[in-house]
């Protein structure tokens, strides 16, 4: 059964935010989870959020209607909406088809307001400068977890030749004329290389950038610029070789389904001693989850379009560090490292991508984990069984965490923050609740 039938309508007629939508937000719902159920059955997996941020972005170097099928509905994808329209761009979106009509953008500034609450809206740097010869853009400035730089991106962009000047808080570009460079990324940035890539399928002549991001999403990315009329080599290599070419034509593409979102479902199975089918995934997608889970003693069946996933009695330890794709992704880290708490033995959790993510620690040792950090690792002795509590959610992946977390503890757990959750899964707490779970959600 598709997990949403029955459900209220998941269309929303516009990215626009309404005044009732913003009042919803300030009132920081909160969600009510009962621990102690087995998830069973069968849940469909929504677009991904860190492929369909680019490829929004991706709309402003073609003139006229964009169609983008599969988005998923995430404060995020509003947010990216947002900063489109603040550009002049006409955006919709119904039954996760977004158009996105950039024949009449008229400014090329995206502000600090809409910057600050996603990071991601920086991918609209490289496109502006590409097509417009100008932006400005704010700095997103640090997160919960860390500096989080963008020097990568400010230093490819002008390698292309783009004079960038840092000016009260914004990146700003002016009369820029992008031209083909020898890019080597020193570290491998799934942003950099997505901005890189746009920004030089209009340059003028051939770009090579070498170290690029893996990411499906990355791959995603370089596919529809492709046939968008876009020349780019290497697509799944770490050398693309962009051609560049005078103009593109507007993008008719479906977003790749969300592999981390798969992959909270896989640990939501394992934690609770579930099985469950994700639909609609892309199991080649999460090589590395997989292994990971099956390490802990998950059984996964991956199948064209499908994954089925059986968790153990209880997981087994194991030790997890994180790594560009193909590695265990640094998104799935605070879900792991939940699963591993109430692990038979000692866990080790190594974040080598961001080293301070873990501002879930503090929160999971709320609800029973013995979890110990030193410096960018986490050392998880497992426990029979984790206790409700009260819980702060941090950032989107710590979230989720806390909410698998929950789904394992004795008693009922509140989750306050959830805004954060909200910006990177859609409808978590109906698909939870859909497989059994006892989820509800409340007003803070
Ligand atoms: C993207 C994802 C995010 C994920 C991250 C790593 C989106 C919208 N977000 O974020 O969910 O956690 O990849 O997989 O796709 N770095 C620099 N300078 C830069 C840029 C990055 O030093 O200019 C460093 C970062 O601090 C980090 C590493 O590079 O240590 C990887 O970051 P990056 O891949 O750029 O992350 P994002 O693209 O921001």
């Amino acid at each position: 059964m598709d997990v949403r039938a029955g459900a209220p309508p998941l269309s929303s007629s516009d990215f626009a935010v309404t005044p009732a939508e913003a009042a919803d937000a300030r009132t920081m719902d909160a969600l009510l989870i009962e621990g102690g159920r087995k998830l069973e059955g069968r849940v469909a997996i929504s677009g991904a959020k860190n492929a369909a941020l680019p490829v929004m972005a991706a709309t402003l170097l073609a003139p006229g209607v964009h169609t983008l099928r599969n988005v998923p509905l995430l404060a995020d994808t509003r947010t990216m909406g947002k900063v489109l329209e603040q550009l002049g761009a006409k955006v919709e979106l119904q039954d996760h088809v977004c158009t996105i009509d950039t024949s009449r953008v008229t400014a090329v500034e995206a502000p600090y307001d809409l910057v600050k609450t996603m990071r991601a809206s920086i991918y609209v740097l490289g496109p502006l400068l590409a097509r417009f010869g100008a932006a400005r853009v704010s700095l997103p400035g640090g997160c919960a977890w860390g500096p989080r730089p963008v020097n990568l991106h400010l230093e490819g962009m002008r390698a292309l030749g783009a004079d960038l000047q840092i000016d009260h808080g914004y990146i700003v570009g002016k009369d820029v004329r992008l031209r083909g460079a020898e890019i080597r990324f020193g570290t491998v940035s799934v942003g950099a290389t997505g901005n890189l890539l746009m920004a030089a399928a209009l340059a003028q002549g051939t770009t090579a950038l070498d170290q690029v991001a893996l990411e499906p999403d990355i791959t995603a990315l370089a596919e529809v610029l492709v046939a968008c009329g876009a020349r780019i080599e290497g697509i799944g290599t770490r050398r693309l070789v962009i051609h560049g070419v005078a103009s593109l034509t507007p993008i008719d593409a479906t977003i790749i389904p969300d592999r981390i979102e798969a992959a909270t479902f896989m640990a939501a199975a394992a934690i609770t001693g579930g099985h469950l089918t994700l639909e609609r995934c892309e199991g080649a997608h999460m090589a590395a989850a997989i292994h990971t889970l099956e390490d802990t003693g998950c059984s996964v069946l991956p199948e064209p379009g499908e994954v089925t996933i059986t968790g153990p009695r209880r997981p087994r330890a194991t030790d997890v560090t994180t790594a560009p794709f193909p590695g265990f992704p640094t998104d799935m880290q605070a879900q792991m490292m939940a699963l591993l708490s109430i692990a038979a033995g000692t866990s080790q959790v190594t974040d080598t991508v961001y080293l301070d993510r873990f501002t879930h620690v503090p929160e999971l040792v709320r609800l029973g984990a013995d979890i110990r950090l030193e410096g960018n690792a986490a050392v998880i002795r497992g426990v029979e069984r984790l206790q409700a509590a009260p819980v702060m959610a941090t950032d989107i992946r710590a979230s989720a965490a806390l909410v698998l977390a929950a789904l394992a503890a004795e008693g009922e757990t509140r989750i306050s923050r959830i805004y954060h959750l909200d910006r990177g899964y859609e409808r978590l707490d109906l698909k939870l609740a859909q497989l059994g779970a006892r989820v509800q959600r409340v007003r803070d």
